[in-house]
């Protein structure tokens, strides 16, 4: 591990939060240099929020309500996340899509996991989408987040067979298993510095 201070990052959520809890659980055993400075969600019944507050780490509630428009909503998301000193943001489970305001705000800096082999079903409900499609293998994604929907350049993606009887639950279950594998993996590398991006190719450094 690099003796360089821990990567401030802050995580956006919307529901359970197991990826944010696998993140956590990489940070504490130190094996990623960074810290969670803040974990906001735009639902105040997240129980992401409560997996945090167990760790001791702030969370911030930011609900659409007041704000005119998305582009406002993520200017004053900006500002959350510039008072917490972010470097780094990580959209777990954040069910709202990101304007050029969040985006051009933290350049090449957003990464986000989508449950699916992307560009193949990206969007909402990925994992029915492949069932109805009938694909043998889905699986999951990590990506920088570009104002496309789920179109940013790829880190990592691990493989997943598609069961003849599975539901949307059961293949869900065993895609969130290796999104808890790749995750935290992509923010080590991104943490340690081990990432670099050629156009929208991704090189992982030795
Ligand atoms: C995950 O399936 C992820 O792929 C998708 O949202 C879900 C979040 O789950 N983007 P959790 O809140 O991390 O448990």
């Amino acid at each position: 591990m690099s003796h360089s201070a821990p990567v401030r990052v802050a995580v956006l959520v919307s529901g359970n939060g197991t990826n944010l809890q696998a993140v956590i659980d990489r940070i504490e055993a130190r094996e990623i240099n960074a810290r969670i400075v803040c974990v906001v969600s735009n639902r105040e019944d997240a129980f992401a929020l409560k997996r945090a507050e167990k760790h001791g780490i702030p969370g911030v509630v930011h609900q659409l309500g007041a704000y005119a428009s998305r582009r406002e909503y993520d200017a004053a998301l900006v500002e959350i996340l510039r008072d917490h000193g972010v470097q780094l943001v990580l959209l777990a489970g954040f069910m709202r899509i990101l304007t050029d305001v969040m985006v051009d705000a933290f350049p090449h800096a957003i990464l986000n996991i989508h449950p699916a082999l992307l560009p193949a079903f990206p969007g909402l409900h990925a994992q029915q989408q492949a069932l109805d499609y009938g694909v043998r293998f889905t699986g999951c994604t990590v990506h920088l987040v570009d104002c496309g929907t789920d179109t940013g350049p790829i880190i990592l993606q691990a493989v997943v067979p598609v069961n003849e009887d599975d539901t949307e639950e059961t293949l869900s279950a065993r895609i969130q298993q290796e999104e808890h594998r790749i995750y935290p993996e992509a923010v080590r590398l991104f943490c340690a510095d081990k990432i670099s991006l050629n156009g929208r190719q991704v090189r992982i450094l030795p």
